[in-house]
This record gives structure tokens, C-alpha cells and sequence, in this order.
């Protein structure tokens, strides 16, 4: 069992120094910082970043999330060596820097505690056992707290420990941090710094605990104060040594290096025993609720508890106002930037396992209609239309160039401008948590008003062509064709989300007419929008074959150069990337899932079976899967049509997007849509839970032929329900 919940790296490998480091990543919702070691490591990315601290440096396109100062440092010399990590390799040639010569890191998912015991032997001869061990309280997330243990293994050593914060820190070179001050006292070392642009403010506060004397030095080259302590330790005697963070930043409170300083005495008065317990106690209540458990397939065990670990990790529990952007909090990959990624990808497993904290990530859309609307406008349209690619102001932020290819060109993206899908997809979120908390009073007060404002944006936007309605210069999920017109997916999800508001306007006038006459006048919901609103539902283009009984991609889709795309295997990379960039844009070669993501949103409501199996059969051929957010909706899709095989084998290439890193990017962060799609794979699809014609939770399964069974619980209408789902494949086969 221990296996099913740690994560484990044994014994060091350096070569998988970046892909680890985000693995190991820990957080609690507020914060979450990467696996990089206490003594610091060349190579490393070393990462801290706290929600909603964006900044946009100078000379850089758009702004970033910020690596916040670094709380780690703890630095040991044993016998005037210092302790640091060689390769194993190395280590007999250089013996004066001392022999690394036993490691092993663990990752406890359950309790996002973070362990590594190491055996060093210093140029002396002296041989120590140090074990590290953090966590990010998530009993109160303003609490770090760190755990070394150091034994004298052999010898007598003298040991001397030194703990700072390094406010040293970049976003891979871009300085977010203009004004810093440090600031110390008897005890205790604190940071103060405000970024640049956006003028946030972070304090950071540490201590260092010892049996023996701390003392505070200046480091004056490196402008930091420096917790001290020195000691010898006995052959085969043993000490313990702690050292707590806090941090508050500017979106808390006025002074947040007064705020952490003060957190900081309650941490230490606390002590490191009863806050790890603490911080425990709320991770079981985590797991009650989101962990699955899966018999008779221990990898896909792992890898779903390892996903949701991820998710949880990220997810805000207090905050409103901030969201998870799509490399989660684990890395610098997309800059923190928020994408569709989370409504369709990240948020179902917290609307059915965290409602709360779906919640909050729904207020951060809400309070973000003004950029919305500013975008709309700016674009000539009226109504919200959400920006491709949000952080904390709300507005676009999508850059409209990319970084320089290996010939030093750019090239133009245009998924700010064209990829507006976005906007039916935050209303798919708002519904979806609708339907399943029963949260009346949010939708009431907020959700309401995006699924209505965005409708009134695409009541706008369609353009009355041929008697029909068009959409021209779009970018449905296949972002290899851009700037296309008519996407199925994009129109077909614009006549639900029209069918979606008219339902929900006649709701809100029987449940709540207060708020319907407030929406209907604030938005002008006049009888001609109305109008429009019907014959757009009737009269919209959905490209389709009539005689080979499948939707089209998009019109003139079919007519490109095909592309053999299932005898490019066995491949490392994307087939885009072994035919170049120019040319899969004219070929049938399609990114990710498209009008398979529209078969996983509609499902039945889409077309009848023999259709979405042509469909499958059209389109799963063709697709490169170039995105990592392509094989858990493969294996959702599949899964819903019973074709078991493929099914399965696209829910294991999901599972091991970040866990054996195959698509080389994990340096970069944690795929978070690819998580909370393989969840989605499960529960949605093989499971096949839904909400049924009257409105209750059901099941419709289709395991894996050799999984016994698969519970998980989901909350409904504020209850939880709890499901068992047994594989009768499984069953005859044992009888
Ligand atoms: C995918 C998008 C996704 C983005 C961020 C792109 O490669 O095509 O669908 O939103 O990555 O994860």
C-alpha cells in the first residue's frame, strides 16, 4: 500500500533534476514551491509562487506569475564540508567535497509531506545521516515549516548550519522584485519586497531552531541576514533542527512583513509536532472526499492519486479571487496564465469533490466580467467575451508573438483574438457546478451573469451569412488550424450555451424574479436580443457530412493533404514537430481532441450513436495528441462508445504525461488539464457518472477489462454520495 501513496525517488538521479523537482512539488492552495533542495543544486529551478503575485517586467510581453523569495536555504557543513549533493559518479574523484552515499526522497501524497534521508561522508571522514523533511501547512497556509534530523553516523563532526531566505531570486532571468529590504531581530530574519509593475508587496519571515545557539550574522556581499549555529555532535548522537516561514503578501493585508512576523512567533510557539498534525488532519479530510480508489490496476491507482494530489495542491480554499493557472503553481510553462484549462479540465473534479474551492475559482471569472467586457468592446462587440488567456487584471494577456524559433523568427499566435470558445466554456463550468451543488445563490448572484453576459457576446458576434449564421476567424481546440471559419465545435457549443441561457432566464424568472428583472434590464435582455437568440439555436451552421454521417471540423478540413498520422508510431515527438509547423497547418494533422472534446461536453446530446462512432472513426485517426490536454478526452470519448482497448491505452498515455514525462515539458510544470482530465476519464467515462433525466447522480460504467472495481464519492446538493462500481468482466472471469 505504501507505494500507492508516495512517490518516491531512489537513489538520486540528477539527470531528472527539473522533471522531479515539479513531481515533488508541495503546496496548500496559497502557495506552492518546487522540489528543489534545501543546499541548492546547478540546474535547479528553484520556485516559489503565491496566488494572484502577477507582474509584467520590462521588455517582456505579458505578465507573469512571480517566483516568490525562496524559503528553503539550510546549508550544512560537516567537518568543514559542505553538504551538497554529487553525483554518485563523481564523488570518488573529488573526495575533498565530500561522497554522497545514500538517498532517498519520498513524496507522501496523503499527508504533502515532502521526506529525503541522505548518507554523507565529508572529507574527513565523518559520515552523517540528514534527513530533510517540509510541508506547506494547509491547516494554515501561511506556515512553512522545515525538519532536519542529523545523526553522526561515523565520527565525531564538528556542524555548523546556516539558514536564510535568498530574495536572489528571477523569473529565469526576468527581475519581478524591485524594492527589498531585510530586516532581523534576536531570532528571526525577514524579507519585504514590491514587485515592479503591479506594485504587489510580499513579507516573508523565518526562524531557526536549534538546541543550540542560533546567532543572526550579515551576509553583507549578498545583503541577507543569516541564522547561525554551530555545534559538535558526538559519534552516534543525533539532533533535530526546525526552521518555519511565513508569508503574507499585499492581496492579505496592509503590512504583510508585520503579518508574517507575527505568524511566525505563533508557529514556533506552536511547534513543528502539532502543526504537522494539524496540517495532516486537514489533508485526511481532502482525501475523504477526492481520493478514488481503483482495484486490480495499481498504476492507474497512483497516478489518479497522484493527479488529484496536484490539483489539490493548487486549488485556492480561501481565496476568491485568484485561479490555477494551466502549469498549476509548479512551474514557470505558460507564465501562470489561466486558460480554458481550468473550467473544462481542472474544475469538474472540484465541483464534484470540492465544491468550495469550484466556487472560488468560478468568483475569480466573476469578478473578471469587466475585462471581459473590455475585450468584447475593444473588439466591437458587445457583452463579456473572457480573454484567451487571464491572470489578475482580467484583460488579455495572450502574447501575440512567441518566442524566437532556432532562426530567430517569431511566430504570430492568434489564439488571443480568434480562440473564443473560451467564453461557452466558463459558462459549461458555471453550469456544471450549478447542477451538481444545487448552489442556487451563486448562480443567483454571480453565475447568472456570465452564462447571460457571454450569451449576449455570441447574440452579437454570429455573423448573418447565406441564411444561415456563420462564425468567421476562429480557433476551436485544434490550434494547428488557425483563423478558420465555422469550427463545429465552437458553433455547435454556441447554440448550447444559447439553449443554456434561455433555460436559465426561464428558471430565474419562476426562482427568482427579483434577479431576473435585474439581469434582464442590466443587460438588456430585450425581446429582439431574445429573438435573435432563437433563430441563431435554429438557423446556426453545424458543418456536417450528410453522406459520410459525420460533422465536419470545419469546412474545407477535409480537403487538405492526409496525413498517416497512427504510422508515425512509435514516436518521441509530436508529428507537427517532425513535419515542421509550416506544413502541418495544411494537413489534416489535428492537435488534440476537437470534435472529440465536443462529443465529451455533449455526449448523446450531440448525435446518436452510429454518428459519434463515425465521427471517432474519422477524427481519432488524425490526431497527433501535440497537446496534453488530447488523451484523457480520447479516453472519456472512448470509454462512452466501449471501445475498451483504446480506452484504456489512452487513459495510461494520459496517466503518464507527468510521471514519466513524455512529452519532455514537465520542467516547465505540472500539466494540470491533462490531471484533471484523466480524473474526468474515469469518473465521467468509465464510470460513466452523470446527472440523470431526473436530475440525480448516476452511474453507466465501462472498466477496463482487468479492473475489479472503482469507488469514489462526489458531492451532491451539498451531500455526499459514495459509489462502488464493480467490473462484471472482472466478475464472470473470477466466478
Ligand atoms: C493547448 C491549449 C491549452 C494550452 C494551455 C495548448 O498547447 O492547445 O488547448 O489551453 O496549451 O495548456
Amino acid at each position: 500500500m505504501r507505494r500507492l501513496w508516495n512517490l518516491e525517488e531512489f537513489p538520486f538521479h540528477p539527470e531528472k533534476l527539473s522533471h522531479n523537482e515539479t513531481l515533488m512539488t508541495i503546496g496548500n492552495g496559497y502557495l506552492a514551491t518546487r522540489g528543489s533542495f534545501e543546499e541548492g543544486f546547478t540546474g535547479e529551478s528553484v520556485t516559489t509562487m503565491v496566488h494572484g503575485i502577477y507582474d509584467h517586467a520590462d521588455g517582456m510581453l505579458v505578465p507573469e506569475l512571480v517566483n516568490a523569495p525562496n524559503w528553503l536555504p539550510i546549508k550544512i557543513t560537516v567537518d568543514g564540508t559542505p553538504f551538497k549533493l554529487i553525483n554518485q559518479n563523481e564523488m570518488n574523484l573529488t573526495p575533498k567535497n565530500g561522497a554522497l552515499i545514500g538517498y532517498r526522497r519520498n513524496l507522501n501524497l496523503k499527508t504533502a509531506v515532502l521526506t529525503r534521508e541522505t548518507l554523507f561522508r565529508a572529507e574527513s571522514g565523518a559520515i552523517v545521516r540528514i534527513v530533510f523533511e517540509r510541508f506547506a501547512s494547509l491547516a494554515d497556509e501561511h506556515i512553512l515549516a522545515q525538519r532536519v534530523q542529523i545523526v553522526a553516523v561515523d565520527g565525531s563532526p564538528e556542524i555548523e548550519v546556516e539558514a536564510y531566505i535568498d530574495h536572489s531570486v528571477t523569473n529565469m532571468g526576468a527581475q519581478h522584485w524591485g524594492k527589498i529590504e531585510t530586516k532581523h531581530d534576536q531570532n528571526t530574519v525577514s524579507v519585504g519586497a514590491t514587485t515592479i509593475q503591479s506594485g504587489y508587496r510580499i513579507g516573508m519571515s523565518s526562524v531557526l531552531l536549534s538546541d543550540h545557539k542560533v546567532e543572526i550574522l550579515m551576509d553583507t556581499p549578498h545583503k541577507r541576514a543569516v541564522m547561525r549555529t554551530h555545534f559538535t555532535l558526538p559519534r552516534e548522537a543525533s539532533t533535530t533542527l526546525y526552521k518555519f516561514s511565513s508569508v503574507y503578501t499585499s492581496r492579505d493585508i496592509g503590512d504583510p512583513v508585520l503579518a508574517a512576523q507575527r505568524k511566525l512567533q505563533e508557529a514556533y510557539k506552536t511547534g513543528y509536532d502539532a502543526l504537522l498534525q494539524a496540517h495532516c488532519k486537514e489533508w485526511e479530510l481532502y482525501w475523504d472526499s477526492s481520493d478514488v480508489q481503483i482495484e486490480g490496476d495499481e498504476s492507474a491507482q497512483f497516478a489518479l492519486r497522484f493527479v488529484m494530489y496536484h490539483i489539490l495542491i493548487c486549488a485556492p480554499r480561501h481565496d476568491d479571487d485568484v485561479s490555477i493557472g494551466a502549469k498549476t503553481l509548479s512551474g514557470f510553462g505558460y507564465k501562470g496564465h489561466v486558460f480554458w484549462d481550468t473550467e473544462l479540465f481542472i474544475l469538474p473534479p472540484l465541483t464534484l469533490t470540492q465544491p468550495q474551492m469550484a466556487r472560488n475559482l468560478l468568483m475569480y471569472r466573476y469578478k473578471r466580467l469587466s475585462g471581459a467586457r473590455n475585450k468584447a468592446k475593444a473588439s466591437g462587440y458587445q457583452g463579456a467575451m473572457y480573454p484567451w488567456e487571464s491572470t489578475d487584471t482580467g484583460e488579455e494577456t495572450t502574447p501575440s508573438w512567441g518566442d524566437p524559433q532556432q532562426d530567430g523568427t517569431r511566430i504570430r499566435i492568434w489564439t488571443g483574438d480568434s480562440e473564443q470558445h473560451i467564453s461557452t466554456d466558463i459558462t459549461y463550468g458555471v453550469l456544471q457546478y450549478w447542477h451538481w451543488s444545487g448552489d442556487d445563490n451563486f448562480l443567483k448572484q454571480y453565475g447568472a451573469e456570465i452564462v447571460l453576459d457571454t450569451a449576449v457576446f455570441w447574440g452579437n458576434r454570429v455573423e448573418d451569412k447565406n441564411s444561415r449564421y456563420e462564425l468567421s476567424q476562429q480557433i476551436g481546440p485544434d490550434e494547428y488550424h488557425e483563423n478558420i471559419d465555422n469550427s463545429v465545435f465552437t458553433n455547435r457549443m454556441v447554440v448550447w450555451h444559447l439553449e443554456q441561457a434561455f433555460a436559465l432566464l426561464g428558471w430565474l424568472k419562476n426562482n427568482a424574479p427579483a434577479d431576473y428583472q435585474r439581469l434582464v434590464k442590466q443587460l438588456d435582455l430585450n425581446d429582439d436580443r431574445l429573438a435573435k437568440w432563437i433563430d441563431i439555436i435554429q438557423k446556426m451552421y453545424i458543418p456536417f457530412d450528410e453522406q459520410k454521417q459525420i460533422h465536419i471540423q470545419f469546412p474545407g478540413f477535409f480537403e487538405m493533404e492526409y496525413v498517416p498520422v497512427p504510422h508515425y508510431e512509435p514516436r518521441t515527438a509530436s508529428v507537427q514537430a517532425i513535419i515542421g509547423h509550416h506544413r502541418t497547418i495544411q494537413t489534416q494533422v489535428i492537435k488534440q481532441a476537437d470534435v472529440v472534446m465536443l462529443m465529451a461536453l455533449l455526449g448523446d446530446k450531440l448525435a446518436g450513436r452510429d454518428v459519434l462512432i463515425n465521427n471517432w472513426n474519422t477524427y481519432f485517426p488524425r490526431t497527433d495528441h501535440g497537446s496534453s490536454l488530447s488523451p484523457a478526452i480520447h479516453a472519456w470519448v472512448a470509454a462512452r462508445l466501449q471501445l475498451g482497448d483504446i480506452a484504456a491505452e489512452m487513459f495510461e498515455h494520459a496517466a503518464e504525461i507527468d510521471l514519466n514525462d513524455n512529452k519532455g515539458n514537465v520542467r516547465d510544470g505540472i500539466h494540470g488539464a491533462a490531471s484533471g482530465g484523466l480524473w474526468q476519464a474515469l469518473v465521467l467515462g468509465f464510470c460513466g457518472l452523470h446527472l440523470d433525466d431526473n436530475g440525480q447522480p448516476a452511474v453507466d460504467p465501462h472498466l477496463p477489462a482487468h479492473w475489479k472495481s472503482v469507488s469514489f464519492t462526489v458531492y451532491y446538493r451539498g451531500e455526499k454520495r459514495h459509489f462502488t462500481v464493480n467490473n462484471p468482466v472482472v466478475e464472470t472471469l473470477n466466478a
